[in-house]
């Protein structure tokens, strides 16, 4: 700010004096018109950051505002990492005073918040048939002690995705299998002999989406993480390291996650990625280098086994302690809506958390890999719907990711993690 004009001289000019007189005047008069309308009340909805052009959501947000006159609402953004937003709510939602009223909750994270008293009930006036509409997987994760506690947002299932030119040029189908997967690589890379393409990208760093993808193998090898021993998921497990010991897939991988796999085979550098549906979009958007060369298939099983995606996603919660309830229920109905996820769906690339937008005419015209890959994506499997899922992950994470680097054997690994699991449920 400058500071007294050098200029200024005294006694003022009568023009000043004129208007310091007016100004006083005015402070006596009635109050304008404006001044008399409350405040407006301040929704603040706290959400990871979306892929994509912010300014879709923003304008949803807008015209929820028109439509309630009297309410803003504030976008609060957190880094996209689900660990990481975790650990935020973990500690703010615990507080005596919520800053947030609405919030984007993991799938995954639904039974401990509301088993934690976290969040409240959103299930008041949904009628049954609504609450029929939306993906089975998800509303299981959101249904807690016959309640329901979020309402899914858009959903996250896992999907292989190719290089359609590579695969054509040598005469290739999608694979359908771990090992007709790994033959196509190997023969492509051969064949290509470009240092710098690389064969099957996955997200394998120490983190949730490490667990995300070994289910997707162990489950498509017919085992689990959880439970009795089973030869079949160790088998499952070997196989993401062999991948990685015969170099299918780069030793990068054992420390990636689902954007830096995205931006390796975004720039044309590698011939399979697994990832979620959000890519499609970006990788598929103007300027992108692999643009019109790419495809999406089921994520691949082995030898006699069905494809097994996990079910990821993202939910609409109301903090217990929200400061506006009300208007948050409100936001979230909106924000949940079928209107509003086919937007998502058309303009940013999400999957809708509402089966009946899978029928869509419209959607399924303007994204016809969603007709495609429904059947796949609608029985996507949800991780364990336990309130203790993050303890279970977080004793998953490293030994799987021991696994991956060469550090462990499968077997190691999980008689380990089953040894933890079973001492934090209170297993006898
Ligand atoms: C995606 C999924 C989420 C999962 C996360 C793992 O955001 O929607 O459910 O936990 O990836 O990285």
């Amino acid at each position: 700010m400058s500071a007294v004009p050098l200029t200024r001289r005294w006694p003022p000019p009568i023009c000043s004096a004129l208007t310091c007189a007016c100004m006083l005047l005015a402070s006596c008069l009635p109050a304008a018109d404006h001044s008399s309308s409350p405040p407006p009340t301040v929704v603040v909805f706290k959400h990871g950051k979306l892929s994509g052009d912010p300014q879709v959501l923003s304008g949803l947000l807008r015209e929820f505002e028109q439509a309630h006159p009297g309410v803003t609402v504030r976008e609060e953004i957190l880094p996209s990492s689900t660990d990481q937003q975790h650990q935020f709510y973990a500690i703010n939602l615990e507080g005596k005073s919520v800053p947030f009223d609405l919030l984007a909750v993991d799938v995954i994270w639904v039974q401990e918040f509301a088993r934690a008293g976290w969040i409240q009930p959103v299930d008041q006036g949904l009628p049954d048939p609504e609450r029929k509409t939306f993906v089975a997987g998800a509303l299981e994760s959101a249904t807690y002690e016959a309640r329901l506690y979020a309402l899914p947002w858009y959903v996250d299932a896992g999907v292989l995705y190719y290089r359609r030119d590579l695969l054509e040029r040598y005469g290739f189908a999608p694979p359908k299998t771990w090992p007709e997967l790994a033959r196509i690589t190997r023969a492509i890379l051969d064949r290509e002999q470009d240092p710098d393409l690389r064969g099957f990208l996955w997200q394998g760093k120490q983190y949730e989406g490490l667990v995300c993808v070994a289910l997707e193998f162990v489950r498509g090898h017919g085992g689990g993480l959880l439970g009795d021993r089973n030869p079949e998921g160790e088998a499952a497990l070997g196989y993401m390291r062999t991948l990685v010991e015969e170099r299918l897939s780069p030793s990068f991988v054992t420390t990636a996650d689902e954007e830096a796999t995205r931006h390796l085979f975004g720039a044309g550098r590698a011939v399979f990625m697994r990832n979620w549906p959000y890519a499609w979009s970006l990788l598929q958007a103007e300027g992108s280098p692999v643009r019109g060369k790419i495809g999406l298939a089921p994520v691949p099983s082995f030898p006699g086994h069905e494809s097994v995606p996990t079910l990821g996603g993202w939910m609409l919660a109301v903090p217990e302690r929200a400061p506006h309830p009300l208007e948050a229920k409100d936001l979230l109905r909106y924000l949940a809506s079928s209107a509003i996820q086919k937007r998502l769906a058309l303009e940013l690339g999400y999957l809708p958390g509402r089966s009946d937008l899978y029928q869509d005419s419209s959607l399924l015209e303007a994204k016809p890999w969603l007709a495609a890959l429904s059947p796949v994506i609608l029985r996507a499997k949800p991780r364990p719907v336990t309130p203790y899922y993050l303890m279970i992950s977080q004793v998953l994470q490293p030994e799987l990711s021991a696994v991956v680097v060469g550090l462990k054997t499968p077997e190691a690994a999980l008689v380990s993690a089953r040894r933890q699991i079973d001492r934090i449920l209170g297993a006898p």
